[in-house]
């Protein structure tokens, strides 16, 4: 497929196809660099969908940090709203577990999560022009939407479900997001605050470590009940991790939102004290995967992938 968008991007291949959207490669001609092509699917009509991406484009133009991907233009292409970000080479965190098939070292995940604690932070704290709290919470931290570099690093991706706090919109029985990563007062349907992103990032930390799954069960429904129980085994019970990591991500994962820490920024803050505690030279699953292992599938057959937000079957 090839087609001028915006008179800018030229469409290389599918990445992904989600429940609302689909995701392009694409090249940017301005400045020869890779970017990612982001639009609704054109069978969604429904108005809340519509809203949705205008506020992830919304979002997109307004947090700038080194590991969220940097917009770069918005349109339309074909009567279909388009966004374009800079694409990162690399793939999902829920790709990286399902290739490697086996838990990460203490040090590469604390690192990975480190980097997400400091996105979320700056996405918690982005502005306005006039520089007023936007009060953002992304909602669906999950290992889909961290896409990890070839250097290692995390980036946070999809700000499809965010929401700006101040004008929360919370529709009982309605929940946005993937349950196995919903901390319980999101699944519960209560308004949400920072530290919702923050228990999601727990999850996905406990998942690394361990290599399994925190509360994902056979269904929909039983996993949201083993949110809701929030029944968190230590981490020490399945992989070998010092005793101070495992206690931030007990505290990430604290049922009680008031016992958390307060920010993402603190909990990034006592996860690199901890890391003092860390085996010297410890080599890293990331380390010891060669480029072509990190590189994304480039057979036809393997470059669309189906997403649904709900049930993520596998990682
Ligand atoms: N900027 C990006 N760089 C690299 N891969 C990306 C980027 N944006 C999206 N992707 C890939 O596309 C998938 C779907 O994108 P996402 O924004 O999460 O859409 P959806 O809202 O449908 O979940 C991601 O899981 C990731 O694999
Ligand atoms: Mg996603």
């Amino acid at each position: 497929m090839s087609a001028a968008i915006l008179d800018r991007f030229k469409m290389l291949r599918p990445l992904a196809k989600g429940g609302m959207g689909e995701v392009f490669l694409a090249d940017d001609e301005d400045t020869g660099e890779r970017a990612v092509l982001k639009m609704l699917r054109d069978d969604v009509e429904a108005r809340g969908a519509v809203d949705r991406f205008e506020h992830e484009i919304h979002v997109l133009r307004r947090v700038f940090h080194p590991l969220i991907p940097r917009w770069l233009a918005d349109g339309e292409w074909q009567g279909r709203r388009v966004v374009a970000v800079s694409h990162v080479e690399g793939m999902s965190l829920a790709e990286l577990m399902g290739r490697l098939k086996q838990r990460l070292s203490a040090t590469t995940a604390l690192f990975l999560m480190i980097d997400v604690l400091h996105a979320l932070q700056k996405a918690h704290s982005a502005t306005t022009d006039d520089g007023l709290a936007l009060g953002l919470v992304h909602r669906d931290v999950s290992p889909h939407n961290i896409v990890c570099d070839q250097r290692g690093r995390a980036h946070l991706i999809d700000f499809g479900v965010s929401v700006d706090i101040r004008f929360t919109d919370v529709t009982p029985g309605t929940l946005v997001g993937k349950v196995a990563y919903m901390a319980p007062e999101q699944a519960s349907c209560f308004a949400v605050d920072a530290r919702a992103d923050q228990f999601a990032v727990g999850v996905v930390f406990w998942e690394l470590l361990t290599g399994r799954r925190l509360f994902r069960a056979e269904s929909d429904q039983r996993t949201w009940k083993n949110v809701l129980a929030c029944i968190v085994p230590e981490v020490s019970q399945f992989a070998e991790v010092p005793a101070s990591i495992s206690r931030v991500v007990s505290r990430m994962l604290d049922a009680n939102r008031t016992r958390r820490f307060a920010t993402c920024s603190d909990a990034a803050d006592a996860l690199l004290s901890a890391a003092i505690d860390l085996p010297m030279g410890e080599v890293t699953p990331i380390a010891t995967l060669n480029e072509a292992q990190l590189r994304p599938p480039v057979s036809p057959r393997v470059t669309t992938l189906v997403l649904d937000p709900l049930a993520d079957a596998a990682w």
